[in-house]
């Protein structure tokens, strides 16, 4: 604790000195959550984050997540240093989505909208025309679905086939998938509603179809947390990774949050979904890379793929303006 205390307290000194703010998603450990909020910084989920580096004034982003949330901050905000905990924080859905192999995707079929994911690289949202997140990826596609569009998406399957659903959009889909929601099971999801048969079921579209039919509510991390608290349900099962029980218990005190089952805990799971690259970002690293910077931290996008990628990234900024 007193070692935690001592990190907390150099941060603080070093934001100052380097005109830093922390930018931290909610799946970030609760401490780094804190911290962000205490110190002036933000939480939210990936489309914030993004809106919120874009327009702080500070020279220097930490951005507390993974690292196409960095590469996200550096694509808007070049004139800025944009530092992370750490440069290993990848994702499974950009580790499974390489740029090559991507295009050629994309260039056999030369008559498609190309929406991507935020959660990729900066050279496979150059390849794009709309980068979306999951908080906005319905809206987009239902706009060039009106319009005619037929759509490549990637890299999430999941995500991809819940959106095709919902809009009646002809998709293509890459097939990708994230490690934490791609878990979570419906079987031990029904297993464990008949535990808490009045509970509310609240569900990341990154989960595989047969847990999203389950959901009361489905939307990205800032969505759920909104949903937890218009439910009336005292009770709510949340399958997402357990990094937001953090903001959503604060938003909620009075209700009950439950995490959701992965397919080998059963209906007693307990903190059982979170992401490992989320869990690297820690206090000491980020004081590390905030003291030090240097290339296990600072993140640089190539010009040309800077310049490619900022289009489709302001083309959804623009849209969720
Ligand atoms: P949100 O856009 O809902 O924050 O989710 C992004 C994500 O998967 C972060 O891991
Ligand atoms: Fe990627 Fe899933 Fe981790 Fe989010 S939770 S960073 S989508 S692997």
């Amino acid at each position: 604790i007193d070692e935690q205390l001592a990190y907390k307290e150099k941060i603080k000194a070093l934001l100052k000195e380097k005109d830093a703010v922390l930018v931290a998603h909610y799946y970030t450990d609760p401490e780094i959550q804190a911290l962000a909020e205490e110190t002036g910084g933000f939480v939210g989920d990936s489309l914030e984050m993004a809106k919120f580096g874009n327009q702080h004034p500070a020279k220097t982003l930490v951005i507390c997540g993974v690292r196409f949330m960095g590469e996200s901050a550096k694509i808007l905000t070049p004139e800025k240093r944009v530092l992370m905990p750490t440069l290993e924080a990848e994702c499974s859905l950009d580790l499974g989505c390489p740029a090559d192999k991507f295009t050629e995707f994309c260039d056999a079929h030369p008559d498609h909208t190309v929406v991507v994911y935020a959660n990729t690289s900066a050279a496979v949202k150059a390849r794009a025309d709309w980068v979306v997140t999951s908080s906005i990826a319905l809206e987009i596609v239902e706009h060039l679905d009106s319009e005619g569009k037929d759509i490549i998406w990637g890299p999430d399957r999941h995500l991809g086939s819940y959106i095709q659903k919902q809009t009646g959009a002809e998709m293509l889909l890459w097939q990708g998938e994230c490690v934490v929601h791609d878990e979570f099971s419906s079987k031990a999801l029904r297993d464990m509603k008949n535990l808490y048969p009045d509970a509310a079921i609240l569900v990341h579209p990154e989960s595989p179809a047969s847990v999203v039919a389950l959901a009361d509510a489905v939307g990205s991390t800032s969505q759920l947390i909104k949903a937890a608290k218009t439910l009336p349900n005292k009770q709510l099962i949340v399958a997402t990774d357990k990094g937001i029980f953090f903001k959503m218990q604060q938003m909620v005190p009075d209700k009950e949050l439950i995490e959701a089952p992965t397919a080998g805990a059963g209906a007693t799971c307990r903190s059982c979904a979170h992401c490992p690259w989320m869990a690297m970002n820690g206090l000491q690293a980020i004081e590390q890379g905030l003291r030090e910077g240097g290339e296990q931290h600072e993140i640089f996008v190539d010009e040309s793929l800077r310049e490619k990628s900022l289009i489709p990234l302001n083309r959804m900024l623009d849209f969720a303006a």
